[in-house]
């Protein structure tokens, strides 16, 4: 059998979405695994998920490095060691610099829990999307899954899933409602990376259908 792809996950907080990624890899919905967790928080509750699940998990400490780049070489070289195929953001709360980001072109992904490119971009993270949402009077916000590039939240776009925002919500209802499809659909953006189904074209992504079994007959 083919080696599963390898994901190099990078989370700056609780990993929610980390331990949903973990679960599916285990189970198999989701061919991958989880060859390394890196953060830039100490002690981000991601790390942790990832120690109990057995994985190695790594904090980057960017205080220790002069500049943007020389943290991000450091990122690189333990994702190298580790024979990443692809980079996953999960809550990831840095913006990576060219170091990263050109070595793995095309093979980083990100979620973002509004539908770009509303809501998004610098600053707009955690429950500040949503209560911008929410004062905006949006009525439909949702999820996003996209390719990474140099700008913030502006890569092409993988998948989206709609969600009504409803009258009582809060910034923290709205966000519950949408992490739990995020489970589901950042698995799914990963699966069809890992069946080789994405095609970039300009700023579309193609999802090639799913191929068919051979014919025996
Ligand atoms: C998610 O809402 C994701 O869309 C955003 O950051 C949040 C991370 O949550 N990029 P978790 O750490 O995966 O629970």
């Amino acid at each position: 059998m083919a080696e599963r792809l390898r994901l190099g996950v990078l989370a700056s907080g609780r990993g929610s979405n980390l331990q949903a990624i973990i679960d599916r890899c285990a189970d198999g919905r989701l061919s991958a695994q989880v060859a390394v967790v890196i953060s830039n928080v100490a002690d981000a509750f991601a790390l942790e998920r990832a120690r109990r699940a057995g994985l190695p998990a790594e904090f980057v400490d960017r205080k220790a490095f002069a500049s943007r780049e020389d943290f991000d070489r450091a990122i690189l070289a333990r994702l190298q060691e580790r024979g990443v195929g692809l980079i996953v953001l999960a809550g990831y709360l840095r913006i990576m610099t060219r170091v990263l980001v050109d070595p793995f072109a095309g093979r980083i992904l990100n979620i973002h829990p509004s539908l770009l490119p509303a809501f998004g971009g610098r600053g707009l993270h955690g429950l500040r999307v949503h209560q911008a949402v929410l004062d905006y009077g949006a009525k439909i916000s949702g999820l996003t899954v996209h390719f990474v590039e140099l700008e913030t939240d502006a890569g092409p776009i993988i998948l989206q899933h709609a969600v009504e925002v409803e009258d009582d919500d809060t910034a923290d209802s709205l966000s519950d409602r949408i992490l739990a499809f995020e489970h589901s659909k950042y698995s799914e953006a990963i699966q069809l990376f890992a069946e080789g189904r994405l095609r970039i074209e300009g700023r579309r992504v193609r999802v090639r259908p799913k191929a068919e079994p051979a014919d025996e007959t």
